[in-house]
């Protein structure tokens, strides 16, 4: 059977292309998309692509990605500074975690150098732009 990525992405990220392109670029989070499968196939893996607005979906999307995925790839987005309920979903993931951010929180605002999905995270990707996503799955490929 193909190994599948869950792909999990927190809120405003829908607004990739739109919201303050001069930190996180010009694509949407369509072409982030497309730049994971294509990274995945070329490991022969599937990703399940996600995103929410809602702290509980991601709670949730995390709980399933326990049963029949490889890795999970999560990108909190503001969620990554406040939830412990995401901290504590995590915890209970025994596969790879690797936490992706397009900016690198710890060079701006106070408020965004906490991470609690850094704390349980096994590798964490920041400031790379989209491309932080082809390098995580890089690094599933190579965990998994
Ligand atoms: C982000 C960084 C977070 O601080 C911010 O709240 C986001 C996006 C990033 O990808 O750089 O929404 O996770």
């Amino acid at each position: 059977m193909t190994a599948r990525l869950m792909i999990l992405n927190g809120p405003n990220l829908n607004l990739l292309g739109i919201r303050e392109p001069e930190i996180y670029g010009s694509g949407t989070l369509d072409d982030i998309e497309e730049l994971c499968a294509e990274t995945a196939a070329k490991h022969a893996l599937e990703i399940d692509f996600r995103q929410s607005n809602h702290e509980g979906d991601l709670v949730d999307w995390i709980q399933d990605a326990r049963d029949g995925f490889a890795a999970l790839i999560i990108n909190p987005a503001a969620y990554t500074h406040t939830s412990i309920a995401l901290h504590d979903a995590l915890k209970t993931v025994s596969i790879p975690i690797i936490e992706v951010h397009i900016s690198n929180p710890k060079e701006r605002e106070a408020f965004r150098h906490q991470s609690y999905v850094g704390l349980v995270a096994t590798h964490t990707i920041a400031g790379r732009g989209a491309s932080g996503y082809a390098e995580a799955i890089e690094i599933a490929a190579k965990l998994i």
